[in-house]
């Protein structure tokens, strides 16, 4: 049996699917019951406590980062007789600056995966294609998207890919101790990803780049300060690089990585309803 957890969201529900693909036995973790298409327990990841009952029978677990009590929740795998965890990391592990926010919880988390005793795999996307769902409240506003770091070109990752390496992280032998930094196959600006979201909806966008100050006021409220310093330490002052293009989801799964217009095709319901709008 395979935890997934965040199973909910746009890698976790990549992984079950792909799990569902490999005819494997898989169980998702919820905080609360879900419309998934496998078996749930319910659990919270900051509180190791109420895993029990998800953890019963599990072998490998998909594990995202960055919970309360890292080494608490390891040790409860382990204990639980898990063998195996994927961890969901970021290239911020590496990031230049290590006092960043977003760079610890990840430090944090891959340290105690390290530590666990458990067989580990470390994945490193660079940023998520499905990031761009983040735009959707503008597009059902108008045909214009503002939005912060706008000369930041990024070759993002798209979860169906993430979950492609986990899975055979998962089931097969090789990919013990080892880190996967994973992207796409294109760098892009956001203002060509939205050029390509353009055109897959069939809309007339424009990019609108907004300075800093501007992204600053966008994210006050609804991003904590420390994470707002942390991708402007990242994207502005240049800490992270995730225009890197690598080979490992082809090296992986021998297939070649999703591009973000196979993204944009496969996630374009996600955006109906907002042709018409504005
Ligand atoms: N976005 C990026 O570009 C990027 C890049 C590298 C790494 N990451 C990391 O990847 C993670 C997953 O990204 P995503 O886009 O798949 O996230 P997402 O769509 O926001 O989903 C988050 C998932 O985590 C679950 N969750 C949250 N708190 C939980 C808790 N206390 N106990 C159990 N489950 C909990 C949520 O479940 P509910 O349904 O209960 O809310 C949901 O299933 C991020 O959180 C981040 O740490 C992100």
């Amino acid at each position: 049996m395979i935890l997934v957890t965040g199973a909910t969201g746009n890698v976790g529900g990549e992984v079950v699917q792909a799990l569902v693909r490999a005819g494997e036995p898989v169980r998702a973790l919820v905080r609360a019951p879900a419309d998934l298409p496998v078996e749930q327990a319910v659990g919270d990841l900051d509180r190791p406590g109420s895993l029990a009952a998800a953890l019963d029978g599990v072998r490998g677990v998909f594990l995202l980062p960055g919970y309360r009590d890292m080494p608490g929740l390891l040790a409860r795998l382990r204990q639980a007789g898990a063998e195996r965890v994927v961890l969901l990391s970021s290239p911020a592990a590496v990031s230049a600056d290590t006092r960043n926010a977003v760079s610890q919880y990840m430090i944090r988390s891959e340290t105690a995966v390290r530590e666990s005793g458990l067989a580990w795999t470390l994945l490193r996307p660079n940023a998520f294609m499905s990031n761009a769902l983040r735009w959707l409240p503008q597009l059902r506003a108008g045909d214009v998207v503002a939005d912060a770091f706008g000369d930041v070109p990024i070759a993002s990752t798209d979860p169906y890919d993430i979950a492609a390496v986990a899975v055979r992280a998962l089931l097969d032998p090789g990919h013990d101790g080892r880190v996967h930094p994973l992207s796409g196959p294109e760098r892009l600006l956001p203002a060509q990803r939205l050029a390509v979201l353009a055109d897959v909806l069939g809309r007339d966008l424009r990019f609108r780049a907004l300075s800093d100050e501007e992204a600053r006021a966008d994210m006050a409220g609804r991003v904590p300060e420390e994470y707002i310093r942390a991708f402007f330490s990242f994207y502005s002052d240049g800490t992270l690089d995730e225009s890197r293009i690598h080979p490992t989801v082809e090296e992986v799964t021998g297939t070649p990585p999703r591009t973000f217009r196979q993204w944009a095709l496969a996630h374009r319901e996600a955006f109906a309803g907002d042709a018409d709008a504005g």
